[in-house]
């Protein structure tokens, strides 16, 4: 965890007085169901022991100041903000914030803040979705706005779609405001509803990134959100009532598959065969058979790999090798793709060995190494613990 006394010191040195108020949001990392929630269907992510932290103090005037602490990097605008910022790329994610907010009628006096985080930036563990909840819960308890965690997701993912340009969906905001300590959540995209699920103890969720730079994730991103639109309006010609993928059940799917052209048929075989998944997955997991969750983790990379091709070899590779060690139940890639993390379950007796073998094999196979994170399922959004100042 991130030293909340050297936070605190640092504000205290920038803006000389110690801040109001320090607030956590954690990134994720998602077991099953990826590429899901766009299409309104389910997802099975956990909010990370890795975290994006604000330390704010509220001002008279209507000036937000903004330092970035892990960039050595600062900005400066007002709560009216509608400008982009060239030179300040990671502060459009505070911009964004501040303007969602604005819109949806709350008022915001300005604030001093600053930012630290240990979520890893651009692997694939949603450091700009912790940066976003954790900027507009700042926003919200400086200014005691009444907002819902779902508004404040929402909020968050509109700061993103509209401010920062990527049309993500709304799991990595979710998750960031909902998680809950040791838990799973199974997410229903649709409605914003969830269930907590249990992670067994005996089991260890092993993030391990790829250092492949997730080149081109934006637009191949947006390129797939769009073969799954197509796939939708196809498909009303024999099912006029779905609005998404998420309604297009295992069997209506198989009598028409081929009727739909390439690749739009294999985006809709990955989105409806992922959907089940998860559900399925979450309930094996709920029941106690991690051996289940675990060989649907499996079938749902294959899936990614063959259908959805968000995959990358060094990846594959990963996910390969770690399917062979021991303890280890199932892996996958997790999050958008195109490099980035792949995810693991793994016994807790030999998760030491299964992160040794992991980082060794995939050296020798790629010259790349990766780095091995072992979570703890966290909770969401809150003020983070501190040392009694205030
Ligand atoms: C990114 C997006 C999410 C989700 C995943 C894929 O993380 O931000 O909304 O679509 O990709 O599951």
């Amino acid at each position: 965890m991130l030293n909340i006394t050297s936070l605190r010191e640092q504000y205290q040195q920038r803006y000389g007085i110690h801040p109001r108020l320090i607030v956590r949001a954690p990134g994720r990392v998602n077991l099953i169901g990826d590429h899901t929630d766009y299409n309104d269907g389910f997802v099975f992510p956990v909010a990370i022991d890795r975290a994006t932290y604000v330390a704010a103090r509220p001002r008279h005037d209507t000036t937000i100041r903004v330092v970035a602490a892990d960039l050595g990097d600062e900005d400066a605008f007002t709560v009216d903000v509608t400008e982009r910022s060239s030179g300040h790329p990671w502060s459009n994610y505070v911009r964004g914030v501040v303007r969602a907010l604005r819109i949806a009628g709350h008022p915001l006096s300005g604030a001093d803040l600053l930012i630290a985080s240990d979520v890893p930036r651009g692997a694939g563990l949603s450091s700009s979705a912790a940066l976003e909840v954790a900027t507009g819960y700042t926003f919200q308890m400086l200014n005691r706005l009444n907002i819902l965690g779902e508004e404040l997701a929402l909020l968050a993912q509109g700061a993103e779609n509209s401010f920062v340009g990527v049309q993500c969906g709304i799991m990595d905001q979710l998750i960031s405001v909902f998680g809950r300590a040791d838990h799973a959540l199974l997410i229903d995209c649709r409605d914003l509803s969830y269930r907590p699920v249990p992670l067994p103890p005996s089991v260890a969720v092993v993030v391990c990134d790829s250092h492949v730079e997730r080149a081109l994730v934006g637009s191949a991103y947006n390129q797939r959100r769009q073969e799954c639109e197509e796939a939708v309006r196809l498909l009303r010609r024999w099912y006029p009532k779905i609005l998404a993928l998420r309604d297009v059940s295992d069997e209506q799917f198989a009598v028409h598959q081929a009727d739909l052209p390439e690749p739009v048929r294999a985006r809709a075989r990955h989105v409806i065969g992922e959907n089940s998944r998860t559900v399925h997955g979450a309930a094996a997991l709920e029941a106690g058979d991690v051996a289940a969750f675990g060989r649907l983790m499996n079938e749902s990379h294959a899936s990614l790999r063959d259908d959805y091709q968000v995959s990358v070899p060094e990846m594959d590779i990963l996910v390969a090798t770690a399917q062979q060690l021991d303890g280890c139940y199932g892996s996958r890639l997790t999050g958008a793709g195109f490099g980035g993390c792949t995810v693991s379950l793994v016994d807790v007796s030999t998760v030491q060995r299964f992160s040794n073998d992991l980082r060794q094999a995939y050296q020798a196979a790629t010259g790349r190494d990766a780095t091995v994170y072992v979570c703890r399922a966290s909770d969401g959004v809150g003020r983070a613990e501190d040392d009694g100042h205030e």
